[in-house]
């Protein structure tokens, strides 16, 4: 392939690679909060000293507990538009493969309901002024449950990428695949969200409480540190995972079509770093830092997700899958879902208008400041 992605691709692989890959990054925003910001809840929660004498009441725990069920749904819901562009783009490696695995596959969805209501059960008083080792198998058992969710999504796609495997594997009926990239791949993932969570985090807690005297330099050095930790294990797991690539795939990734991404991902990587020092030098965490570890993570984030289609691509028989896309880009329906894309923007932008109208004139409820003012 000669040209960046998706520019060699025939017209329709490209428009739904392209729009595959925008999708998949906005679910990867919000499942990193989750899959990261779940752990650093447990972490906290065992971690004895900081705020007030307990860290899991500390400025940094106590927005993570508050967001944690919405970006949870938001998480769910930013995974339907991929799961409908991968189904198109993968047919039989995925929806197929995955009726197939029915009982496995299915079994991440008990998982994540249980996930849920552990969530909420973190927010209740018996619990957040309860003892900390009451909230932290609490969290404990939320992570889990979302650990094994990302763990389906890894093992699910490592399948996919290996048609060799699955006659055996669907003819036995196995629950479960097992190959050496795994461990890696979890590890990216696992690692790779860790600085994204950071950021999110950082713009929230700058936002919530800019201006206030609950502005502890080491939460904001803390986080800085957790930022620049899970920078450090992604790259390593990302050159673990690269070791176990195929000749197809690593032509992808050095070639003109992937080569451009990865110099993406790592321009992005380095900035974050850079940045995430500072913030953790200056104890800062000044809106132009937060607009530049973005900028960061959306060149990191989006060149690894390009990269990860280009190696999946390489390795399942693309000419086939080719005609089919042109198959489907004729079955039409294109005026509807780009009305819908219109309709649905604007909807999303009006409820974000009316809750900042609402903010800025608060009625009977009360906002995290004012808990805190009372505790
Ligand atoms: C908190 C819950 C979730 C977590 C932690 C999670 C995590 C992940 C991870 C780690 C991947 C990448 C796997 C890999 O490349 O190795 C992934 C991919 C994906 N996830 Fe999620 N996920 C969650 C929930 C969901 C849900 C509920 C949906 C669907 C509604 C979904 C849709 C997708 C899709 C479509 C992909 C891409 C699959 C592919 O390209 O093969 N996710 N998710």
């Amino acid at each position: 392939m000669s040209a960046p992605f998706p520019l060699g691709f025939p017209a329709p692989t490209a428009f739904y690679l392209s729009f595959y890959v925008l999708t998949l990054l906005i679910h990867v925003m919000f499942m990193s909060y989750v899959l990261a910001g779940t752990g650093y809840l447990v972490a906290v929660h065992f971690l004895p000293g900081g705020f007030a004498g307990s860290r899991h009441r500390a400025p940094l725990a106590e927005i993570l507990r508050d967001w944690m069920p919405f970006a949870l749904s938001g998480a769910i819901t930013a995974g339907v538009a991929p799961l409908l562009f991968v189904q198109i783009l993968y047919q039989r490696a995925f929806y197929t493969a995955n009726i197939l695995l029915f009982h496995r596959w299915m079994a991440i969805l008990p998982v994540l309901i249980a996930g849920f209501y552990l969530l909420y059960l973190l927010k209740i008083r018996w619990v957040t002024e309860g003892p900390p080792a009451r909230g932290g198998f609490i969290a404990l058992a939320a992570w889990l449950c979302f650990g094994f969710t990302g763990y389906s999504w890894t093992e699910n796609h490592l399948l996919s990428l290996q048609p060799a495997a699955w006659p055996v594997f669907f003819g036995a009926d196995s629950l479960f695949f097992w190959t050496g990239a795994l461990l890696p791949r979890l590890g990216l993932w696992a690692a790779g969200t860790i600085p994204v969570m950071a950021l999110l985090l950082g713009w929230q807690f700058r936002l919530t409480y800019e201006g206030t005297p609950y502005v502890p330099p080491y939460e904001i050095r803390r986080l800085a540190l957790v930022a620049l930790a899970g920078l450090l294990l992604s790259a390593l797991a990302g050159v673990g995972y690269g070791s176990f690539l195929s000749p197809a795939a690593r032509e992808f990734v050095q070639g003109a079509a992937g080569e451009p991404y990865l110099g993406l991902a790592l321009i992005g990587w380095l900035i974050q770093a850079a940045i995430w020092l500072t913030v953790w030098k200056r104890a800062s965490l000044r809106p132009g830092l937060l607009g530049a570890a973005s900028l960061g993570a959306f060149l990191s984030v989006l060149g690894m997700t390009v990269l990860r289609e280009g190696v999946r691509i390489t390795s399942l028989p693309a000419g086939r899958l080719y005609a089919l896309h042109e198959r489907a880009s004729q079955v039409g329906g294109l005026p509807v879902f780009l009305f819908f894309l219109v309709l649905n923007a604007a909807l999303v932008g009006w409820c974000i208008v009316l809750a900042r109208k609402a903010k800025s004139s608060p009625g009977p409820g009360e906002d995290l400041r004012d808990l805190l003012d009372r505790r």
